[in-house]
């Protein structure tokens, strides 16, 4: 398939056909956000899976039944891509959402709103290496080429949402407010019982100790690769296949190290860090 089969644009932004028409972004641009909605914000590789299965738990005092009965993609879905229209009205209460989207492109009905936002970030290093093996098993993205070409579109935006650094630095915008916290998928590796107290007390739901470690056990990177309602496994194997890389693939920070040569590592943190330039915020991994 060419690469005009397989994405469409959108504000400049590369999408894939599979997953997002114009009436799912119609549909999302006329979105109307409730005030006791959750959106967690991710650029594509940064954690989008984790935040589908910590959302429902952490909303709903660690019942297991949403992570064990619905996929996902309908159970916490994607703002912009297809299934949003058929669950919308299925959706519990708080709402929870994911989007790719960098901030302006969210519709007007959020800005409005008192919707609250979790921002996940993730060292762009490693969010480039899963990105590369991401797209060699699924069938509905181009081939990556090789890692140094592959390097040159993510550096230079021409993969899926645009380039990192824009997308980073869209989220920042001081509108936000306290509506907003920013995580890391670093943080998260690390101590994910804490970042999962972050995530319950920003949202006000007072979990006690022994709920978060229990959603803590069933959003290990172990534990979500077993559970079939968020391994992809549904998916055909056309569309995503495990075999040639899985899904859950690593789930470590610093996988990059085994990835980069010198020289591409100095070519790209130059380009990051020029592009990141003057933010009011440091990302201490790129150093
Ligand atoms: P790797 O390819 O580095 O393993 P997204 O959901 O945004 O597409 O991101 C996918 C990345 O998140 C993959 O990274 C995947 O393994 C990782 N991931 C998903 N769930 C995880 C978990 N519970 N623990 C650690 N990493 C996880």
């Amino acid at each position: 398939m060419s690469s005009e089969e397989m994405y469409i644009f959108y504000h400049g932004l590369m999408l894939p056909k599979e997953t997002h028409c114009s009436e799912s972004l119609k549909f999302a641009q006329e979105f109307t956000f409730q005030d006791n909605d959750v959106v967690a914000v991710t650029y594509p590789k940064a954690g989008t899976i984790w935040m589908q299965e910590i959302l429902p738990l952490v909303l709903n005092g660690g019942d297991l039944t949403p992570i064990q009965t619905i996929p996902n993609w309908d159970r916490v879905p994607w703002l912009e891509e297809k299934r949003l229209a058929f669950v919308v009205d299925q959706l519990a209460s708080p709402r929870a959402m994911v989007t790719h989207f960098p901030h302006h492109l969210m519709p007007p009905s959020f800005h409005t709103s008192k919707a609250k936002v979790i921002y996940v970030m993730r060292n762009p290093m490693d969010i480039m290496v899963s990105s590369y093996y991401f797209h060699q098993m699924a069938g509905f993205l181009e081939d990556p080429g090789t890692f140094d070409e592959f390097m040159e579109k993510f550096l230079e935006g021409r993969v899926l949402f645009g380039k990192w650094t824009d997308h980073v630095k869209s989220w920042r915008h001081k509108e936000l407010g306290d509506r907003i916290i920013y995580i890391t998928y670093e943080e998260m590796v690390q101590d994910l019982p804490a970042a999962i107290r972050r995530i319950s007390d920003f949202l006000d739901r007072n979990l006690s100790e022994e709920t978060i470690q229990k959603i803590a056990e069933h959003c290990s990177f172990k534990t979500m690769k077993a559970n079939n309602m968020s391994n992809f496994s549904l998916v055909p194997k056309v569309y995503m296949d495990a075999d040639k890389s899985p899904f859950f693939r690593k789930g470590v920070a610093g996988d990059w190290k085994n990835h980069f040569t010198s020289e591409q590592l100095a070519q790209f943190t130059s380009v990051i860090s020029k592009e990141l330039e003057g933010e009011n915020f440091s990302l201490p991994y790129l150093d």
